[in-house]
């Protein structure tokens, strides 16, 4: 991770290609009652600041299954996602989201705002860290967007990141780990001027901006201002450093839990087979000789192998049969929903190891 202290951008300096990255793309957005509160917290917030109104088109930048825009389509007038993989977006147009396959640029976004009308609204969700060239989404945006028009760019915020300690999250697909100083930047850099953020739990703690196109309007929120103060505050070599020597003693004291553990006869396996958790699991040095199995509920993810520890993927059915005396959450960012379903499954033996921010079980 490489930090500009002029602006407070954070990012990878080594980014791997595009076709490397994203060729055979397994992500999907699971069903979740989290992320449904999620998507509810969000749109009343656009509503209520009078960001986005019942007569607005709004278009989704990787949408991806299409989730947010069914939760958001009863709300608005029009919908529309725009994402690179086809499949997954047959899947969002078989719940009746209209999506364009394709990835969001200049040339995409005039297209579809030629055949589906202008939007009010872009959104972008989890999606500005993911690609080498985010500038390239923003002039989109900013290429369809009247004057006035809103772009909502929700993703990690930067400095959840770095308090809980979230080394887990720091791998190749998360190129760019924002702050309000450098998204502010980036955004002025098109014709958006920040003016609203709040901040979700959602995904270990996001960030939601709202930003409008044009140079007039005022003053940001009193939320921009205050958050912006604790990112001086903060945002300082002191911090990295902790964050640095902190990540250490978690896969430390997780090495040492997880060797006394099985020493003593325990099993462990780990819950979800998530990006970051591939990123503990071999930053710690698992292996499937100590943890044999991680669960997880997307069938495509099932039978595959997790990369570099080479643990075996399979589903939460599976493991109901013969649950395993420990789970360690690689997915911890849906801690209480996933323990909550294993109690309601009727296994009340296994206890769950939540790694971040330190080593704990509860
Ligand atoms: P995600 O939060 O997207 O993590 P990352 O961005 O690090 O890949 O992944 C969550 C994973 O957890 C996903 O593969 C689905 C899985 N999961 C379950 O197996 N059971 C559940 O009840 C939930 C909520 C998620």
């Amino acid at each position: 991770m490489q930090w500009c202290k002029t602006c407070n951008n954070v990012q990878l300096r080594d980014c791997l290609p595009a076709d490397v990255l994203y060729s055979d793309y397994l992500y999907l957005t699971p069903r979740s009652s989290t992320l449904e509160e999620h998507y509810s917290y969000l749109i009343n917030f656009l509503f209520s600041g009078g960001y986005l109104t019942s007569s607005d088109t709004v278009f989704e930048i990787g949408s991806n299954t299409g989730y947010f825009l069914e939760a958001l389509k009863p709300s608005v007038k029009a919908v529309l996602g725009i994402d690179p993989a086809r499949e997954i977006g047959d899947l969002a147009r078989s719940i009746g989201v209209p999506t364009v396959t394709d990835f969001f640029n200049s040339e995409t976004a005039k297209a579809a705002a030629e055949e589906h009308g202008t939007p009010q609204m872009v959104v972008g969700r989890h999606c500005m860290a993911h690609n080498e060239w985010p500038q390239e989404m923003i002039a989109g945006a900013a290429d369809v967007l009247e004057e006035g028009g809103y772009l909502t760019i929700e993703n990690a915020y930067l400095m959840n990141t770095l308090e809980n300690i979230e080394f887990d999250q720091v791998y190749h697909e998360h190129m760019f780990y924002y702050s309000i100083s450098s998204m502010t930047e980036m955004l002025k850099r098109h014709g958006f001027q920040l003016v609203d953020v709040t901040i979700s739990l959602v995904h270990g703690g996001s960030i939601i901006f709202v930003a409008r196109r044009g140079e007039t309007g005022g003053e940001p929120s009193e939320a921009v201002q205050r958050y912006m103060a604790r990112e001086d505050l903060f945002l300082n070599s002191e911090t990295f450093a902790r964050f640095s020597s902190r990540a250490s003693e978690i896969r430390d004291s997780l090495v040492q839990l997880v060797e006394d553990l099985t020493a003593s006869g325990n099993s462990v396996y780990t819950y979800g087979a998530t990006a970051k958790g591939n990123t503990l699991l071999n930053f710690a040095g698992f292996t499937s000789d100590q943890i044999p199995y991680c669960v997880d509920s997307t069938p495509v993810k099932q039978g595959k192998f997790l990369p570099g520890s080479g643990i075996e993927v399979i589903s939460e059915e599976t493991v109901a049969e013969n649950p395993p005396d420990y789970f360690l959450l690689t997915a911890w960012n849906y801690q209480k929903e996933i323990i909550t379903k294993v109690r309601a499954s009727g296994n009340q033996h296994s206890q769950f190891i939540v790694p971040i921010p330190f080593v704990r079980i509860v």
